[in-house]
């Protein structure tokens, strides 16, 4: 008894608290309804997920690439994050019609605007094909076999322990309705992002249209609004700390499973290397965004996502070191290994898996760095496409690729290649810094600058016209395009560490074998863009010594925050007004002793990126909130989940119908919801 072990402890204080953690697939949610009933949850693993019956499943889809979106109507009327909608908002907005800054709201079915190239995709079913998979069968053959239309894909879980395969239907038809001026959207902007308390009505609707048939189809004015086998009911009645709630989404990407070494890599080389490399082309591009309005605009959502997750990165770094998680799970290590010690297959992983790691970390160090470097140059990639589009005598050079000019400024770009460059050899080991682009630089210039210059003056890609007229030949030996080959010539660099496969053919069985070790431990697949469920309650936490955050936030805030003279908290005068006025119609209500608009909650769900957008659900299934970010405290949870600390952030769902009645007046839209 004396032997239990630090690690030990450490770890069963872990499971026990670790109630919350998991996301979960839910075609095998049924192994944890028991526990979401005893937290709340009133209906069954069936009204979940069920390839019988419609079931809630069928009201969520992947918008987008990478989130999530929710029916709330029978007339294909669906929610997700303004973050999301950002970009589709952002194509629809000019300096006329600016919608970023204005919001927009469709009076009716045929104001609604198309957004070229958006999908949502909704699954429609998924299945264990492990067995196939072992026995030999090509995950291809068995993608192959899918009927009906679907888009199919095999994904392997636990690191490949697992396969299943996911049907999925994909929408092409989908319309802009309604969306919040951003400083109601994004109000908080990037100052507040992954920060609690927070006041950002972060939601966007949309409507996917199907053809006569209800089936995917693309744009035409014939279409009808999609009819959705199931769509979520909203609740009006509030919630309160302790209550049930349940996310339902697509979280794209986490890594619970790895080892020490590499978690002190992110912390002490990745993140930090990142980070230094993203605040200089933060700091260009907001300089030339104060310079121009049409700037600010064309360079407004790549700003956003530069700054996402280079915030991010920050909070990972002090959460990884505050939990102690590289010494937590060196220990964690030393005693699987003792257990494994006498098993012959499992005694050598964690060395073979240490020096797998020691073998492909270089590498992957490059391609991070590449990533973060060269690859951002978009003048390379542009010209590399319009090489390839003549070179292929593409039919539609012209309407096809006008597109890619759109956001694109070539000064802008020149500025940050210059820094990206300088980046790229301050933190290259100098025997990997390509020769060749040594080469480019020593004949074009001598130094970064001189060198970009000569790229960015002689290049035939800055601009749609000169590409448009120039050879095939030309395009070929566009400097532009030399340097995006010179940064690729090494597919090595391309390899991702999670999966490439020198390290995955030790994880698959490590994870076998810790699943076979560490039996309290409740093992949930890492998120991988496929449809998972995490479930948790509503909660404050202790953001600091004598400081506890209370899960839910109120208009007031908005108005505490608002300044006209700061770009992220300047409200528009219209909710001034209404708060002046107390103007708040149905959705006014008495919190913590004041009359006022509940706007946001926070709650112990295991969500990532990914989940921006996911509905929120009540025990009884019906819409509370919107997820769309986590805490400051919980920017590490990736990597490993705190459930004392880590707090997903969603808006209320009242929040959302306050505006879309007060500030947006289109409460025409209440007649096809089901507001309970
Ligand atoms: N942090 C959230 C997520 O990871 C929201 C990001 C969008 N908001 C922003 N201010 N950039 O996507
Ligand atoms: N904001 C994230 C998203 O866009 C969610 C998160 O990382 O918590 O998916």
């Amino acid at each position: 008894m004396k032997k239990i072990s630090l690690a030990l402890l450490l770890c069963f204080a872990f499971i026990t608290a670790s109630a919350d953690e998991g996301m979960w697939l839910p075609n095998l949610i049924g192994s944890r309804i028991k526990d979401m009933r005893q937290k709340g949850f009133r209906l069954s693993a069936e009204d979940i997920y069920s390839i019988n019956q419609a079931s809630m499943k069928d009201a969520v889809v992947l918008f987008g690439s990478g989130c999530t979106g929710e029916y709330i109507s029978e007339e294909g009327l669906l929610l997700t994050n303004h973050h999301c909608g950002y970009g589709s908002i952002q194509k629809l907005s000019s300096v006329e019609h600016d919608y970023l800054t204005y919001g927009f709201w469709a009076m009716s079915r045929g104001e609604e605007l198309p957004v070229p190239g958006l999908t949502v995709r909704r699954l429609v079913r998924m299945e264990d094909v492990t067995a196939r998979i072992e026995a030999g069968e090509d995950s291809e053959k068995i993608i192959a076999e899918v009927e009906g239309g679907y888009f199919a894909s095999v994904q392997p879980m636990y690191y490949g322990n697992q396969y299943f395969l996911f049907v999925y239907e994909v929408f092409r038809d989908v319309r802009l309705v309604g969306t919040p001026p951003s400083s109601i959207g994004k109000f908080g902007g990037d100052t507040d992002n992954w920060i609690w308390p927070r006041h950002t009505g972060d939601f966007s609707i949309f409507r996917v249209y199907a053809d006569k048939d209800n089936k995917p189809a693309d744009y035409s004015k014939d279409n009808k609004p999609y009819r959705p086998a199931r769509h979520f009911a909203i609740s009006t009645k509030g919630v309160k700390e302790g209550d049930f709630t349940m996310i339902y989404g697509f979280p794209g990407n986490t890594q619970e499973y790895v080892i020490s070494d590499a978690v002190e890599y992110v912390a002490e080389v990745s993140d930090p290397m990142k980070i230094a490399l993203r605040t200089e082309r933060l700091d260009i591009i907001s300089a030339a965004q104060e310079q121009s309005p049409a700037i600010r605009i064309q360079y407004a959502a790549k700003h956003a996502s530069i700054a996402n997750a280079w915030k991010k990165w920050q909070g990972e770094v002090l959460g990884i070191k505050r939990l102690g998680t590289v010494d937590k799970k060196r220990a964690y290590e030393n005693e699987f290994a003792e257990w494994a010690a006498d098993k012959e297959e499992y005694a050598h992983l964690l060395d073979s898996m240490k020096a797998a790691y020691n073998e492909v970390r270089e590498w992957y160090y490059m391609g991070e760095l590449y990533a973060e470097t060269g690859k951002t140059i978009e003048l390379g990639g542009i010209a590399n496409v319009m090489y390839a589009a003549k070179h292929r005598r593409h039919e539609n050079i012209a309407d096809n690729f006008r597109k890619l000019y759109v956001n694109y400024n070539a000064d802008i770009d020149r500025a940050l290649a210059k820094a990206v460059l300088k980046g790229f050899e301050r933190y290259c080991p100098a025997e990997k810094f390509p020769v060749a682009l040594r080469e480019e630089i020593n004949k074009y210039g001598g130094t970064i600058d001189a060198y970009v210059d000569y790229v960015f003056d002689n290049s035939n890609a800055t601009s749609f016209e000169k590409a448009e007229a120039a050879t095939k030949e030309q395009l070929e030996a566009d400097p532009a395009r030399r340097l995006f080959e010179i940064f690729t010539f090494d597919k090595k660099m391309y390899r991702n560490l999670s999966n490439a496969p020198e390290i995955e053919r030790w994880y698959r069985p490590y994870l076998h074998a810790l699943r076979e070790w560490d039996q309290q431990r409740a093992f949930y697949p890492d998120a991988n863009l496929t449809l998972r469920v995490a479930y948790g309650s509503i909660a404050g936490y202790q953001y600091a010594d004598g400081e506890y955050h209370n899960p839910v936030s109120t208009l007031d805030g908005i108005i505490e925050k608002d300044n006209p003279a700061i770009y992220d908290y300047n409200i528009p005068q219209v909710l001034r007004d209404i708060y002046a006025r107390k103007d708040y119609g149905r959705w006014g209500e008495n919190i913590n002793g004041r009359y006022t608009v509940p706007v946001a909650f926070i709650a112990t769900n295991h969500t990532s990126g990914g989940n921006s957008g996911s509905p929120v659900i009540n025990g009884k299934g019906e819409l509370i909130g919107i997820n769309f970010d986590r805490t400051w405290l919980s920017t590490m949870s990736d990597i490993e989940f705190d459930p004392t600390i880590c707090r997903n952030i969603s808006v209320d769902i009242r929040y959302v119908m306050f505006v879309i009645d007060r500030v947006g007046g289109a409460s025409y839209l209440f007649d096809e919801m089901k507001l309970k």
